[in-house]
């Protein structure tokens, strides 16, 4: 008998359809992926050039377990140039990835009887993560119709007597979403009044495409910094996927507590990691820029290509690399009755992998990671509509 906690949790409803690419690829099909929630692009050169230095400098030893000086130093300067705000290394620990550093604010403050606010469609790691924790998650649902926005009001209508914190992730993965400063500064005003944590999913903070007023940090750091979590990640901006950096941002109180938890856990992040960290956090940001630049055309192209038939229903996203559609209009009793069936069968028959809805608690869509090349991605919009081809012509109808 397993403990309880692994019959809370689920695992990631991703896999299956992975499962089913692999094997399609193995029997030598040409399988176009846009599923990947990664990066296509390589590490820029130059923090691979730190971390080939790291190792011949023998830089290869366990570090301190909130992670070296120099890549605390690193954090903290990039959020006093990109936000205003100011922290100290007491302030800062650097986790494996995004993810431990969420984990670790979810160990810190959730605990049995509490409620945890996040919002959905959203990144399902989140909700698992309230629930490793013990504690209760509570959903907001954001709509398509206005673009996913992330309304206050939602979030303050959610609030009860056992509310423990509220978890924001801007840009939002997988819509694209981004929480205004307005509304963040009403959901901050309560929470504050009220002593509730506000945690601050930031994976996607380098890449919003507009120049829009996204300075969440500072927005929370004005009103109720003692009770903010800032987590952010060199995963997606520096497509770094692999290296596992991420970090967290907090009060002392907050981060002793992590450092607890991670020492007794994964300890520090790789000591060659944390010197290509301070190279990307540190050096030129143009890789980035590049790379946003590269993002924003293949957005442009790919929404254009997949919203050329009107019942592939998708604003543009403000941020991240995704294009979240809604395929409702596609599916039907008698047909493809769901976006994972819709998903399955565009697998099968055209060997294009996508997200289906469910994966993210919003069935009737999919996603669709155009962090892939203009040639994938025209390739995958020919056989998306040759699919849609298909259906139409009653290829999946049952009766
Ligand atoms: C919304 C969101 N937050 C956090 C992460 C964590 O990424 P990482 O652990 O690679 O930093 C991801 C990764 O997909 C994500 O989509």
């Amino acid at each position: 008998m397993l403990a309880a906690r692994t019959t809370r949790i689920s695992s990631s409803p991703t896999m299956k359809g992975l499962i089913a690419a692999e094997r399609l690829r193995a029997s030598g099909a040409d399988v176009v992926d846009l599923s990947a929630g990664e990066p296509d692009f390589p590490t820029p050169a130059h923090v691979k050039d730190a971390a080939h230095a790291a190792i011949t400098g023998n830089f290869t030893r366990y570090t301190a377990n909130a992670g070296s000086s120099e890549v605390k130093q690193a954090i903290i300067a990039r959020y006093r140039a990109d936000y205003g705000v100011e922290y100290d290394e007491a302030e800062v620990i650097v986790c494996a990835g995004g993810k431990q550093a969420l984990l670790n604010a979810a160990l810190t403050v959730f605990g049995p009887g509490d409620e945890v606010i996040t919002h959905r469609p959203g990144w399902p790691t989140l909700v698992e993560q309230i629930k490793l924790a013990d504690a209760t998650p509570v959903i907001v649902q954001t709509r398509a119709e206005d673009g996913f926005a992330l309304h206050a009001s939602a979030f303050i209508d959610a609030i009860t007597p056992r509310t423990k914190a509220i978890v924001i992730n801007s840009p939002a993965n997988p819509t694209g979403a981004l929480i205004t400063e307005a509304e963040m500064a009403r959901i901050a005003d309560v929470a504050a009044a009220q002593g509730l944590w506000v945690i601050l999913d930031l994976c996607y903070e380098r890449l919003i495409y507009d120049p829009v007023a996204h300075n969440l940090p500072k927005v929370l750091g004005e009103r109720m910094r003692d009770r903010t979590i800032l987590t952010g990640s060199a995963s997606k901006a520096y497509a770094m996927t692999g290296w596992r950096c991420g970090w967290l941002l907090a009060t002392r109180e907050v981060v002793a507590a992590c450092n607890a938890i991670q020492s007794h856990s994964t300890s520090n992040v790789c000591s060659i990691t944390q010197k290509a960290v301070v190279a990307a956090l540190g050096g030129s940001q143009q890789c980035v820029t590049e790379m946003l630049d590269e993002y924003r055309r293949r957005r442009d192209l790919i929404w254009g290509l997949v919203t050329h038939d009107p019942r592939l229903v998708c604003a543009k996203p403000a941020g991240a690399f995704y294009l979240f559609v809604d395929i409702s209009a596609l599916l039907s009793p008698d047909g493809l009755r769901t976006s994972a069936d819709f998903c399955n069968a565009l697998l099968e028959d055209q060997h294009v992998v996508l997200t289906a809805g469910e994966a993210f608690d919003a069935p009737g869509f999919f996603r669709l990671s155009y962090a892939a090349s203009t040639e994938r991605l025209v390739e995958a919009a020919r056989r998306l509509h040759a699919f849609i081809a298909d259906i139409d012509a009653g290829k999946y109808t049952t009766r």
